[in-house]
């Protein structure tokens, strides 16, 4: 019998990371995957279009556990993952990124005293404000295999104190480079709304805002919306807009000029991606994906986990301040920057399956 996978998922960054691995594990045959959708990330245009776009495997377990406080939606999904887990008895549980989902099933395996692999370890924000880090703290701390994208990962849990925890830890690269030169094959044909869209290539910028800390305070989301209303006088900013972000937009009467669509699906993002001439994000996802499509990034955060980019000149960090994103913004316009280094490594999901296939061996 094949060893059994129970992957753990459900807010959009996983799907797209899922789908690498998922389509690697079938090719090779040699692992059983089960999805667990946590429904964390629910929305058609958050959710099941990535699943539809990209082949996703079918999740065998949609829990429905959405539009929670923090710890209703961590309780309730380990709850439900751990009653999926007695009833399958996986041989490893897989877990990815920082989201509530990853902490959930990161507990729940861990208790049930199942074998855990958490893929993107080791990043750190430095920032205890942010519950994507206390997620990737804690997922970090219980995991039984830790596959990390860059070095900084190795040296962040280095400096823990992870040389002396009875785990292992192994530097694969960043899957996402995978999902984008994968998908990047097809995204022209397959991305219609896109096209619909009419931007002129190299003529706009990408933006993404969904970040807690920017959103939940007003203060901060008027500031970076207001920036983007500045860049939006010399270049179009289009940004696909987060449910989190529109809600508050829209409770706070809160109205700009540059173009706000819907969330759109992955080949219409890396469309997106391809002919813009750079990306305003607080996304962590995005601003590498950035980077794989070679444009700049002003992350809209006062920290990042992905410190190459910046160290390298391929980032500028802003945070809300809007001076200093028309800066970055006047910065990048136009400047020829050669973004040939390999900083997240490459045929990383066959890595991490292999990584994944050696716990049987
Ligand atoms: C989550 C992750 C974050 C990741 C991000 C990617 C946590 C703590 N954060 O943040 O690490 O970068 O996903 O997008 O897990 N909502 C909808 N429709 C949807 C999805 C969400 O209306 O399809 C609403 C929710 O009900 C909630 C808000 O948007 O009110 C925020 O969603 P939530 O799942 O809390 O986290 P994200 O901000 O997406």
């Amino acid at each position: 019998m094949k060893p059994k996978i129970l992957t753990i998922l459900g807010a959009r960054p996983q799907f797209v990371k899922a789908a690498v691995l998922s389509r690697i594990i079938q090719k090779n045959n040699l692992l059983d995957e089960i999805i667990v959708h946590t429904g964390q990330h629910y929305d058609a245009n958050m959710s099941e279009v990535f699943f539809e776009e990209m082949e996703i495997l079918k999740p065998k377990y949609f829990l429905n556990i959405n539009g929670l406080n923090h710890g209703a939606m961590t309780g309730q999904m380990m709850e439900k993952i751990e009653e999926i887990m007695v009833l399958e008895k996986p041989d490893v549980v897989v877990v990815y990124g920082d989201t509530n989902s990853t902490l959930a099933g990161a507990l729940a395996a861990k208790k049930l005293g199942v074998k855990l692999v958490h893929i993107e370890a080791g990043l750190r924000s430095f920032n205890m404000a942010m519950p994507e880090e206390i997620n990737r703290i804690l997922t970090d701390r219980i995991s039984d295999l830790l596959l990390c994208p860059t070095e900084t990962a190795i040296e962040n849990l280095q400096k823990e104190g992870f040389a002396h925890f009875d785990n292992q830890i192994v530097k694969t690269g960043d899957i996402m480079l995978d999902a984008v030169q994968y998908y990047s094959k097809t995204s022209q044909e397959k991305a219609t709304r896109y096209k619909s869209l009419n931007l002129e290539k190299g003529k706009f910028v990408l933006a993404t805002i969904h970040r807690q800390e920017n959103t939940d305070d007003l203060n901060n989301l008027k500031a970076i919306f207001e920036g983007l209303d500045e860049i939006n006088r010399t270049q179009t900013v289009i940004l696909p807009l987060h449910p989190r972000t529109k809600k508050i937009l829209e409770n706070n009467h809160l109205q700009y000029k540059i173009k706000i669509i819907d969330p759109v699906g992955y080949f219409d993002m890396l469309e997106l991606l391809k002919n813009c001439s750079m990306v305003v994000t607080d996304s962590g996802g995005l601003q590498k994906e950035a980077f794989f499509n070679q444009k700049p990034v002003i992350i809209a955060r006062s920290e990042t986990e992905w410190v190459e980019l910046v160290e390298n000149g391929f980032a500028k960090i802003v945070a809300t301040n809007k001076i200093e994103m028309l800066q970055a913004f006047e910065f990048f316009k136009n400047r020829e920057i050669n973004f040939d280094k390999p900083l997240y490594g490459s045929e990383v999901g066959e890595k991490i399956h292999e990584e994944i296939f050696k716990l049987f061996c």
